[in-house]
């Protein structure tokens, strides 16, 4: 019999035996076979990943944070999972108020998601619609254009300004009928800054019954922890604030992230409950926001190895977009990115992708001071 049922899709159905041999195996802390034909699958749907990456390969391809929960979070998350068989009330209470007291804000001005893309697809899904089209930067983290296209919802990229910002005025001038702009500081895949004052220009000058979102997934890496925009939440403007615990606290796997805006437009993407997460990451989650200096730490080493392996592209001669501020870059491999990526595999080196507007530019995730002396070397030999 089996254990879970065959999806609609086809996938195959997890045996209750295959269960338990993988149940054993994480407990026994074995590496998992990642040559089953579902996981390939699986991973084949991440774009510029072909096959699962060998166990040595360097894994800077998903923005990811290679240092991980913090050990209090880790411990956390286990001692929360005991509870696992209630309801978490309390905790999401707990850990409402712990981001409501850091930001500035009433309880009710935030919503705790299972991450931040969960929070992000719902918003794209309540202020878009056939009639409302989501007007995005170009290049930007894909999740709201795929969302509102499935929706039905008219998208509108805008390029980039020169100096990598959102576009805010060629933004508005888009579209007289917008339901919602995503703008993304810094942004994914550039790195770059839209300054605060850009945004506040928007809210003032977008049309009526549009609402901003403002993704600030890596905010904290940003020069002094980036300029916050929770007191435009807290003046009830037309804002959703998001946030994620995927990226500087390392919580990508545990899932944990907040929404900010006026009580009114969170009402609008709670659809039944309001308790969407589960107790180990709101646990791993309260945990590292108690972290005293876990993100000027972790911001400084993540700074000094972007800035070094971007000192060691110019020694190259190879262009790179200018003043990132998060934890990835993009470098100019002067043919179109699918080929540079590719052969940066061969070399056991994953970076992530090439987007359509700049064809020749990939995006690379500072990985571990160890992971990028091996990106330089994979570097040199793919394009020497
Ligand atoms: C800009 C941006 N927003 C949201 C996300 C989604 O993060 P998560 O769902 O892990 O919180 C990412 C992930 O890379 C991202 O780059």
């Amino acid at each position: 019999m089996s254990f879970f049922p065959a999806s609609r899709t086809g996938s195959p159905s997890v045996s209750r035996r295959n269960f338990m041999r993988f149940a054993s195996m994480v407990a026994a802390g074995t590496a998992l076979p990642f040559a089953d034909p579902f996981t390939e699958r699986t991973l084949a749907q991440i774009p510029t990943l072909k096959h699962a990456p060998p166990p040595d390969a360097v894994l800077i391809n998903l923005n990811e944070n290679p240092m991980g929960p913090a050990p209090e979070a880790l411990e956390a998350a286990y001692a929360a999972t005991r509870n696992g068989g209630r309801y978490q009330d309390i905790q999401h209470a707990h850990l409402k108020q712990a981001l409501a007291d850091r930001e500035g804000l009433k309880p009710d001005y935030v919503q705790e998601f299972a991450g931040s893309s969960d929070a992000l697809l719902r918003i794209v899904l309540a202020f878009t619609s056939p009639s409302r089209p989501l007007i995005v930067g170009d290049p930007t983290f894909e999740a709201a254009e795929k969302t509102a296209r499935l929706a039905g919802a008219p998208v509108i990229r805008v390029p980039l300004t020169k100096t990598y910002a959102f576009d805010v005025k060629a933004m508005v001038a888009a579209s007289p009928n917008a339901g919602l702009y995503y703008i993304v500081s810094p942004n994914n895949p550039t790195g770059t800054v839209t300054p605060l004052a850009d945004v506040k220009w928007l809210l003032e000058n977008k049309p009526k019954g549009s609402i901003v979102l403002l993704d600030e997934a890596y905010i904290h890496i940003a020069k002094d922890g980036g300029e916050p925009a929770s007191g435009l939440v807290a003046a009830d403007k037309d804002i959703i604030v998001l946030r994620t615990f995927s990226k500087i606290y390392g919580l990508a796997g545990l899932r944990a992230g907040a929404a900010f805006a006026r009580p009114d437009l969170l009402d609008k993407i709670r659809i039944y409950s309001s308790f969407l997460m589960p107790a180990s990451g709101m646990a791993a989650a309260v945990a590292s926001l108690n972290s005293k200096g876990l993100v000027e730490q972790r911001r400084t080493t993540i700074t000094n190895i972007r800035e070094d392996v971007l000192s060691f592209l110019e020694k190259q001669n190879t262009p790179y977009i200018p003043n990132s501020q998060a934890n990835c870059f993009m470098f100019d491999a002067k043919r179109p990115g699918g080929e540079v990526i590719e052969a940066l595999q061969e070399q056991k080196v994953y970076v992530g992708r090439a987007w359509p507007i700049y064809p020749t530019y990939v995006r690379v995730t500072v990985g571990t001071k160890e992971d990028m002396e091996k990106f330089k070397a994979a570097f040199v030999k793919v394009t020497t």
